[in-house]
């Protein structure tokens, strides 16, 4: 072979490669993952020990890039959704928020439903929706707080709000929120909707579909039940997203169910687990108040947990001692 000819076609294969470095690793990345995730026509499946969950990204569309927000259609089924509520229906409590100095939950005029947590891994439906926002969001199941089950009526909202802290004590579990998925559990005749005051989208809503005055006050997202709502509270450059701002509207007609599951930066798991080994101290503000009220008898998973897995108020539920 000509050695000018030869020089020229190995040139050209360095030239390919510089510009399309992937060709030559996604064979051998492909025969990586297979073992460990089957893909089935557009649906990929996610292992976590027994369960499986899938994912189809066909369902999900980009609503605005800032903040980053994402929907899924029909994310939950029907059975899953009233499964949550279920749950939950026995158990609500007024909600709190935190403050935004000591951290500690308070209740305010800025919210106004009634809620509950759920336990990680509490039942295989949990669980299964648990792996299925692993998923979707990429981001690991450890680094998520147990599911929150939120209960709107007649004109109960929350106000406008960032979910990542203001305070160093809820930043130090796991550190910032860094996304938010919220599951909407049933429809809502009227309002409800989840607005975003700050949202830099020129989009709006379908116009057949009727937005109360205020979610006319933003980007608004109307809830239907299955559907949910992925968006992220901090930037790509990890610092906390402005614009991330919103707000359940008030509920004018019906009522409002949603599943909120934040996930943070680091692994949640891990600072509970931390905070607890050796220290007998609480994982969250709110443990005196539960305890109080009968949770580390009604909700031990959460309040007391295991060896493996300690519970978030060991303290309050008097199973350590200092
Ligand atoms: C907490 O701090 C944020 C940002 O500084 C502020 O917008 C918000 O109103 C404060 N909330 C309360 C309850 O003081
Ligand atoms: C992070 O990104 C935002 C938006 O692009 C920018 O305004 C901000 O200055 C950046 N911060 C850092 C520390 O890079």
């Amino acid at each position: 072979m000509d050695a000018r000819f030869f020089l020229a076609l190995s040139l050209c294969f360095f030239f390919f490669l510089f510009f399309f470095p992937h060709v030559s690793h996604s064979r051998a990345r492909i025969s990586d993952v297979i073992p460990k995730k089957q893909t089935v026509g557009s649906l990929i499946r996610m292992k976590r020990g027994p369960s499986s969950a899938t994912f189809d990204p066909s369902r999900v569309s980009q609503l605005s890039w800032s903040p980053r927000a994402f929907i899924y259609k029909n994310f939950l089924s029907e059975e899953e959704c009233d499964h949550l509520i279920n749950l939950a229906k026995d158990k609500l409590e007024v909600s709190m928020v935190a403050d935004n100095d000591s951290g500690k939950s308070i209740k305010s005029e800025v919210r106004t439903s009634s809620g509950m947590f759920l336990s990680k891994a509490q039942d295989e439906v949990v669980s299964n929706i648990e792996s299925k926002i692993a998923a979707w969001t990429f981001l690991p199941i450890e680094n998520g707080e147990a599911m929150q089950i939120l209960h709107y009526e007649n004109g109960q909202k929350y106000e406008p709000h960032f979910d990542y802290f203001h305070d160093k004590a809820n930043q130090e579990l796991g550190g910032h929120r860094v996304a938010t998925v919220l599951m909407y559990l049933s429809n809502v005749e009227k309002g409800g909707e989840t607005v975003f005051p700050h949202a830099q989208v020129k989009t709006v809503e379908a116009k057949d579909e009727v937005l109360s005055d205020c979610a006319k006050n933003g980007y608004s997202v109307k809830p239907f039940k299955g559907d949910a709502l992925l968006f992220f509270s901090l930037l790509p450059n990890a610092t906390t997203d402005p614009n991330s701002l919103h707000g359940s509207c008030p509920v004018i007609e019906g009522e409002k169910w949603s599943a909120t599951k934040w996930i943070h930066v680091r692994s949640f798991e891990d600072s509970i687990r931390q905070g607890t080994s050796g220290e007998c101290k609480d994982a969250n503000a709110n443990c005196f108040t539960w305890a109080k009220a009968g949770e580390c008898e009604k909700n031990p998973v959460y309040m007391v947990g295991s060896e493996d897995l300690p519970g978030f108020c060991r303290k309050s539920c008097k199973v350590c001692s200092s």
